[in-house]
């Protein structure tokens, strides 16, 4: 249980859902990890997790969308444990609406929040990365391929990131790995919210697992095995790539 040992992993939104499996399970791999959202006592309830378990985890609130905060994430990392090497760009959020219903701050927020906070990380930490080496991982998602009901501001950013990570993992490599993993619906706070979208929302959520290959929709800890892997040396030579992790749903006709 070691394939992270002596790393130093920030996370953004893994105070829950798949970016808090990624963080206690890379934790547990030795890595030191900066965990990071937007809920004070849902952070301090996963860095305490982490700690009482002998891992090395530290707290600290951000709001991605804004750039500064982005910075000092960087920084604290930098600062308590010395170095950086790996970043999940992971935290997002919704914006439910149509193109028509949304407002342009409800539009402008979600690409903050989205895809310039995945710029504003990779132009932060890049620069610290770019002698010793390091790993991004960027969480985009199935939906940058689908029309999903009043998911424009979403979908539209999930498209764009797919297009950085692989214009970043050509300029920065062969120091710098950067990756993409697309998940398909997985049990989580967003996962649920988003059902609000659809026009059977009421039935939505008993729907889906039918509809996966898997039968089931994901687990936050189907999409950090995933992620543990792409972010270890097991995939030294994988860099500009796209995962789905979706039970199938992306393969089916
Ligand atoms: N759950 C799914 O079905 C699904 C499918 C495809 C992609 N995704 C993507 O997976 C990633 C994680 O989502 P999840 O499903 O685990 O959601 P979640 O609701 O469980 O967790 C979201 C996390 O992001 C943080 N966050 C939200 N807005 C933030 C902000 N402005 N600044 C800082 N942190 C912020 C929250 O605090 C939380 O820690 C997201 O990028 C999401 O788009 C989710």
């Amino acid at each position: 249980m070691s394939k992270l040992l002596g790393k130093t992993a920030l996370i953004t939104g893994s105070t829950r859902g798949m970016g808090r499996a990624m963080a206690e399970r890379f934790a547990m791999e030795g890595a030191a990890v900066v965990i990071t959202g937007r809920d004070e006592a849902e952070g301090a309830a996963v860095e305490k997790g982490i700690r009482e378990k002998g891992g090395k985890a530290l707290f600290k609130r951000a709001d991605v969308g804004i750039f500064d905060e982005n910075v000092s994430l960087v920084e604290t990392a930098l600062n308590e444990y010395q170095s950086l090497d790996i970043v999940v760009a992971n935290a997002a959020m919704l914006a439910l609406g149509s193109v028509t219903d949304l407002t342009l701050i409800e539009w402008k927020r979600a690409m903050d929040v989205n895809l310039h906070s995945v710029f504003y990380l990779m132009k932060e930490s890049i620069p610290h990365m770019q002698k010793e080496g390091g790993v991004i991982l960027v969480t985009g998602s199935i939906a940058a391929d689908k029309g999903f009901p009043n998911h424009a501001a979403y979908c539209t950013s999930k498209g764009a990131v797919r297009s950085l990570v692989k214009q970043a993992a050509v300029e920065y490599a062969p120091k710098i790995r950067i990756n993409l993993i697309e998940p398909g619906p997985v049990d989580t706070t967003l996962y649920r919210s988003s059902a609000e979208a659809f026009p059977n929302a009421e039935s939505i959520l008993d729907e889906v697992p039918a509809l996966v290959p898997m039968q089931r929709t994901g687990l936050p800890d189907d999409i950090a095995s995933a992620a543990l892997f792409l972010v270890s040396d097991e995939a030294k030579w994988i860099t500009g790539s796209g995962f789905r992790i979706d039970g199938g749903v992306s393969a089916k006709g």
